[in-house]
């Protein structure tokens, strides 16, 4: 088995495959899995969705900024998803790009918005002009996800190729 130095993070945008890319990287290499917005849900007992509802987005940043560090400090060799803001917090961005390996699974904006356009349990896209939103986030976010080591670009590709894409990534680096 794959003996890991490091914790192997994915980030990129709302739907582009990190949570689902994240548990096929972790059942071939037989690695936990960790996507962390489930993580919040289960710590705080409640929906993403009703965190921003019933007490706003920046108290959400906050039990996000929290959770993440914990888990990103207290395991190694795990496979873990972010939600995608969670790099505008700098210290998840110091510790991210300096102590583990990051994938930026890069996405074109256009088929996000295809496969975002109904979504029921990404808060900052509801009631929203699903396009323009995630250009805007894209503006202020691709700055952040670009400093990842292994860049990815699930556009096009089948789910299969991406994942063997990733690992031959993954070893060639954990190699180094
Ligand atoms: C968010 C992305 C979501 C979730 C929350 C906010 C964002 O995670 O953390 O809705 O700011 O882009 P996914 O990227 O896993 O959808």
């Amino acid at each position: 088995m794959l003996k890991l130095k490091k914790n192997i993070v994915l980030i990129g945008h709302m739907g582009s495959g990190k949570t689902s890319l994240g548990r096929n990287i972790s059942k071939l290499l037989k690695k936990k899995f960790i996507d962390t917005d489930e993580e919040i849900e289960k710590k705080i007992g409640i929906s993403i969705n009703k965190i921003f509802s019933e007490y706003g987005e920046k108290k959400f940043r906050e039990l996000e900024e929290k959770i993440i560090l914990k888990i990103l400090q207290g395991h190694i060799g795990s496979i873990i998803s972010l939600g995608g803001g969670s790099l505008e917090s700098v210290e998840i961005r110091n510790l991210v790009f300096k102590k583990h390996i990051s994938v930026w699974l890069k996405c074109d904006l256009s088929i996000l918005a295809k496969r975002l356009k109904n979504a029921k349990k990404r808060p900052l896209l509801i009631n929203k002009d699903t396009t323009k939103e995630l250009s805007k986030l894209d503006a202020k976010r691709v700055r952040n996800y670009e400093k990842s080591i292994i860049h990815c670009d699930v556009s096009k590709k089948q789910k299969k190729i991406i994942t063997e894409e990733i690992i031959k990534d993954i070893i060639r680096i954990n190699e180094n």
